[in-house]
Order: C-alpha cells, then sequence, then structure tokens
C-alpha cells in the first residue's frame, strides 16, 4: 500500500494526485475564505457548567444550536466539557503512530472495510483515479470494550487508553448535543438517545502531510457525512471547507473548538430541518494537518425516518420514505455512481 506518511517529502506532486482543473481547490476558492468576506461560521459556547441546572440557558443553547445548524449545518462548540488533555493526549497517540516506522503499520494497513481498525490511504472506494492527499485510520471507537481495544494497536503505548478516554468524551459529547439539537427542535430531549444513535461508532482520523502544490490536490473530495452526527477535532491547522450558499467557506480553528455537523439520517429524520452539508479538506504546503472524526451512527435494525413531529401533511410533507438503516448502508457502499445520489433514492 502506497502511503504518503512514511514518503519522504515530496518535491512535486505526483501525477496521480494531480486532480483536472474542475475539481481543483484554488479554482474554486471564491475569495470566501479571505479575512474579510464576512461570513463565519458560528461557535457556540455551551456553558458546560450551567448546562445541568439552568433551563432558561439551556433553552438559550440549545435554540442557538439549531439556528446555526439551520443556516449553515456546521457548527463550532467551545466550553464542551472535554478536557484539552483528553483531545491532546489522544492526538499526540495519533501523530506518534503516523510517525512510526512503516514496518511497524503495516500490519494495519487495509483496505478491507470490515475491519475494526486499519489504516489506508487516499480512500478505498474512490471512484476517481486521482489520489486524494491523505492517509487515514479508520476504526471502531465506541462502546469501548476488551474486545474492541483487542483492535487497536499495542504501539505507541499510549494509543489505547487515550483512544478510550478520548472516545468516552467525545461519546458524551455527542449525547449532550444530540439532547440539544432535540429541545431546540422541539422533540422530546431523548428523541435521539437510543438505537438512533446507538450504533458501533466510528472513527477516521485522518492525516494530510505538507503538500508542495496545494493548488493541485485534494485531502478529501466534496462529500456529505451519511451518518447522524460528526464531532471533529480538527486541531489548530486550517483546511476544511463547508458549503455555503453554493461557495466554500474556511471553517476556521479555534483553540480547543469542535467542529459539529449533520450527516444524512439526521437530515432525514429532521425532514430536512438539518440538512447533510457538502464539505471537503484542502492541503497546504507548510504543515501536516491531522483531524479526528467521531462519526455518531444509528444501529443497524433501528428504524428511520421522518420524525412525525417534523412533518405537516398540508405545509411540510415527508421529503423522506421509511427505511432501515443497513438498507440505507447498503445503498451507499454499492453505488455504482456517486455517493452523493444516494440520499435521493430515499425520497
Ligand atoms: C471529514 O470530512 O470527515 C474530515 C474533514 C477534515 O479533515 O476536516
Ligand atoms: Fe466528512
Amino acid at each position: 500500500m502506497e502511503l504518503l506518511c512514511n514518503a519522504p517529502a515530496h518535491a512535486s506532486v505526483p501525477d496521480r494526485y494531480v486532480f483536472p482543473p474542475e475539481k481543483r481547490a484554488a479554482l474554486q476558492l471564491d475569495g470566501v475564505d479571505g479575512p474579510d468576506d464576512g461570513v463565519t461560521l458560528p461557535v457556540v459556547d455551551l456553558h458546560r457548567a450551567a448546562l445541568s441546572g439552568d433551563d432558561g440557558l439551556r433553552r438559550r443553547v440549545a435554540e442557538e444550536i439549531v439556528r446555526a445548524g439551520k443556516e449553515f449545518g456546521f457548527f463550532q462548540v467551545v466550553n464542551h466539557g472535554v478536557g484539552e488533555d483528553v483531545v491532546r493526549g489522544f492526538r499526540d497517540a495519533a501523530a506518534e503512530f503516523f510517525a512510526m516506522p512503516v514496518e511497524e503499520k503495516m500490519p494495519y494497513c487495509s483496505d478491507d472495510q470490515s475491519k475494526p481498525f486499519r489504516l489506508a490511504s487516499s480512500t478505498s472506494y474512490d471512484k476517481s483515479e486521482t489520489r486524494y492527499w491523505r492517509d487515514y485510520l479508520k476504526l471502531q471507537c465506541h462502546p469501548v470494550s476488551d474486545e474492541l481495544v483487542r483492535h487497536w494497536p499495542m504501539e505507541p503505548t499510549s494509543f489505547r487508553p487515550r483512544l478510550a478516554e478520548f472516545s468516552e468524551a467525545a461519546h458524551e459529547l455527542a449525547q449532550t448535543l444530540l439532547s440539544l439539537v432535540a429541545e431546540g427542535l422541539g422533540l422530546r430531549a431523548d428523541f435521539f438517545a437510543g438505537d438512533l444513535s446507538g450504533g458501533e461508532t466510528q472513527m477516521n482520523v485522518n492525516y494530510y502531510p505538507p503538500c508542495p502544490d496545494p493548488s493541485l490536490t485534494l485531502g478529501l473530495l466534496p462529500h456529505c457525512d451519511r451518518h447522524l452526527l460528526t464531532v471533529l477535532s480538527q486541531g489548530d491547522v486550517a483546511g476544511l471547507q463547508a458549503r455555503y450558499n453554493g461557495r466554500w467557506l474556511l471553517v476556521r480553528p479555534v483553540p480547543g473548538a469542535f467542529v459539529i455537523n449533520f450527516g444524512h439520517q439526521m437530515e432525514i429524520v429532521t425532514n430536512g430541518a438539518l440538512a447533510s452539508v457538502e464539505h471537503r479538506a484542502i492541503t497546504n504546503s507548510a504543515v501536516a494537518r491531522m483531524s479526528v472524526a467521531t462519526l455518531i451512527m444509528p444501529k443497524m435494525e433501528c428504524r428511520i425516518g421522518p420524525a412525525p413531529e417534523m412533518v405537516d401533511d398540508e405545509t411540510n410533507p415527508a421529503k423522506f420514505r421509511e427505511f432501515v438503516f443497513s438498507e440505507f448502508m447498503e445503498a451507499y457502499n454499492t453505488a455504482a455512481a456517486s455517493r452523493e445520489d444516494v440520499l435521493d433514492s430515499f425520497r
């Protein structure tokens, strides 16, 4: 397998990583990510300490989240209760993993999507010929059990304990956010708890090495997330862009923040109110970038469809049909053309 993280620094971009002009980032920046674009993604203060006791504050935070979600589909959260040491601990362990000699990582290299822990490059389901400028770990991170942890690497020695800790914390934050989203939408607070968010949580740790010419490459092609909710730590290096009014909006790193966005299942359950917004990762020539995405999934057997509370037969009829989540995953994994068309087949 061809990994970028062990390659000597590239003097130029090899041809197989060069995207055709219409897909390149530099031609699509449109000035939106300049400092004076006037549009910034909302940063929501979760006021962790106050959330449990102060109903008024909780309601305001819930409303703010839903407002941000409806307008952008993306927002950042601070004061979220996940300790800085927990985030740094796992990010450092993951960075150490990517920096290990290639022989030590080889046993984990695989394109077999059924593996609970694997290292790969570009993307295994890449329908285009061009390779992405990224390596990634794809792993199952929750519920944490002895059986699951056995699949995680022993080296670096910090990896297992730091991942277990991070995974629990990210999961707890996700549950808090889901209850706030539910309240903000006027649903009961535990609406998303249980099967809707109780599937096996996946994590993607993306590693984008410095790229000699970011105008030719992409770290990730534009895509929408397919699950329920994404909790992303992007660290302090910019690279994530979200679609906003037909243009690309840079998600500016905010120290200690998590970036939150919605997947297709959230879009379906809320009958389109909280949409799954397209995003991509661009590369940079200066420093490596690492992002850690925790993907909250429904259980495979969970029945999904627009919540009755989000539907009005007269004014807001159901935009999606009912299905079982495994059906969606099947359609997604076997999609012949663009995976972005999969959502349409559930309308
Ligand atoms: C993602 O879309 O899962 C990750 C994007 C990023 O690297 O920020
Ligand atoms: Fe994504």
